[in-house]
């Protein structure tokens, strides 16, 4: 497992329609104090070209393309993000524990990889909608057992709500990294989020990085609202966390 450099612990999710609307919002960032998430659509409209443009202007990307398919598939996929010099992709934990080893393997023959993480549960699903796929259980049980096999798969960490984070964190070790999205300042908009925390109520709770897109994105000023939240997240230590 490789020694994972947590700061900057915010990551700012580009969910924009054009090219020109995201850069001029990461023209007005700074990579010392963000990491950004690029995701399927923005990846499926603008491709590799745009990861390489974001990384060209000096921030680590977290390629947020969830791979799931068979184990040769998603190494190779896995493989070719590599290639495109991000900081961190992610794939399905449900993809299985071969597929997921076949992707840390095939990552770990480079000399710099990025960081692999898995997606548990998707938190758009419900225990009804579990069911109905044939996974008994509440979300909750199913996110734990699939953040238990991802770990013992070798992966670096998982996505996770922030409300799963501690359950999470008490049954992993402190090396393998909880990245949370709905997370929401104090003083922000819910948006569609529904179940949110404060950044630092996320950190305390076990989280180690935080998605945060609307308060920074649609921000009148995005870098103060960022610069915000480093501020409201500058105290935290990891020995402060609720045990
Ligand atoms: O604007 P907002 O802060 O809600 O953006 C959160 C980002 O995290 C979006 O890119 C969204 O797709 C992603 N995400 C999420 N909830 C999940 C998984 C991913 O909000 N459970």
């Amino acid at each position: 497992m490789q020694v994972i450099d947590k700061e900057p612990r915010i990551i700012v999710a580009l969910d924009f329609p054009s090219r020109d609307t995201a850069l001029e919002l990461v023209a007005q960032l700074d990579p010392r104090l963000c990491r950004l998430k690029v995701g399927k659509e923005m990846f499926t409209r603008l491709g590799p070209a745009f990861v390489e443009t974001l990384a060209a202007l000096g921030f680590q990307i977290f390629l947020d393309l969830k791979y799931h398919d068979i184990p040769n598939t998603v190494a190779a996929a896995c493989e070719a993000a590599a290639d495109l010099g991000v900081w961190m992709i992610n794939l399905h934990a449900t993809g299985g524990r071969r597929m997921m080893e076949a992707a840390r393997e095939r990552l770990e023959q480079r000399a710099e990889r990025p960081l692999l993480i898995a997606v548990t549960i998707l938190t758009s699903l419900s225990e009804a909608d579990l069911a109905e796929i044939g996974y008994p259980g509440t979300p909750e049980d199913n996110v734990l057992r699939l953040a238990g096999l991802a770990h013992y798969s070798g992966l670096d960490g998982i996505v996770c709500s922030p409300r799963e984070a501690s359950a999470v964190r008490e049954l992993a070790s402190d090396d393998f990294l909880l990245v949370t999205p709905g997370v929401r300042p104090a003083s922000a908009a819910l948006d569609d989020q529904r179940r949110v925390m404060t950044p630092l109520q996320a950190l305390e709770g076990g989280a180690d990085m935080l998605v945060i897109g609307r308060p920074i994105t649609a921000a009148p000023d995005p870098l103060a609202s960022l610069q915000s939240i480093q501020k409201e997240i500058a105290g935290f230590t990891p020995a402060a966390r609720r045990r």
